[in-house]
């Protein structure tokens, strides 16, 4: 398995990684997310990574920027969308572009790595819910339990609620 950067030369197997990896309700939005974040040009850049087996795309994640207004600091990324094919899952795929990706942003200085998901598998990663206590996702939350992060590079963390700003292509109420 080899992990490497999107492009838009992935666009076809992106959106057909997220189509099967998703339930019915949730697999059109979340693969439309994943290719309109590989248009979509963002200061700093959005990471989207693919995993390939034997020449085929089977899983893919992306990382894209969070800004807070009053703290400019502080950088910020979210981990969406993550899916691997199904008859690929539960063979550390998903783990290894979990981890390629906090590498990625480790050395850019991230400070800090947001996701809204499954606390019992983002757990597994470091990813808490007392690190994104303070920090306002961008619309309310379906399941205010999901919002976690994880402290990549050390910073002045936030002391009162501040709100997080997102790349276009996350500003979709339907997302949260
Ligand atoms: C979540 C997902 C990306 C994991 O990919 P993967 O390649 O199977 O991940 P890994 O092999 O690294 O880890 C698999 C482990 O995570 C567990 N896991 C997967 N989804 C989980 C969840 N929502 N909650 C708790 N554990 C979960 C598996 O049961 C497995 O456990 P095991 O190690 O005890 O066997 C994959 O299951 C997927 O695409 N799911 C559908 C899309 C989705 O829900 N994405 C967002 C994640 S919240």
């Amino acid at each position: 398995m080899h992990i490497r950067i999107a492009t838009s030369l992935d666009l076809d197997d992106v959106r057909g990684v997220h189509l099967c990896a998703f339930p019915d309700g949730e697999r059109e939005i979340v693969s439309k997310l994943a290719i309109n974040q590989l248009s979509e040009e963002t200061t700093p850049q959005t990471i989207s990574l693919v995993a390939e087996t034997d020449g085929t795309v089977v899983g893919h994640v992306a990382f894209s920027p969070v800004t807070i207004d009053t703290n400019e600091n502080l950088q910020g990324y979210i981990l969406a969308p993550l899916g691997v094919k199904p008859e690929y899952q539960k063979r550390c795929i998903g783990s290894k572009l979990i981890e390629s990706g906090m590498h990625r942003l480790l050395e850019m200085e991230v400070n800090m790595l947001f996701v809204y998901g499954d606390p019992k598998y983002y757990s597994r990663f470091g990813f808490n819910v007392d690190a994104s206590a303070r920090y306002i996702p961008p619309y309310k939350l379906q399941y205010p339990f999901g919002w976690q992060a994880i402290t990549l590079n050390e910073c002045n963390i936030a002391t009162s609620p501040v709100k997080l700003t997102c790349i276009a292509s996350l500003c979709d109420s339907e997302l949260w």
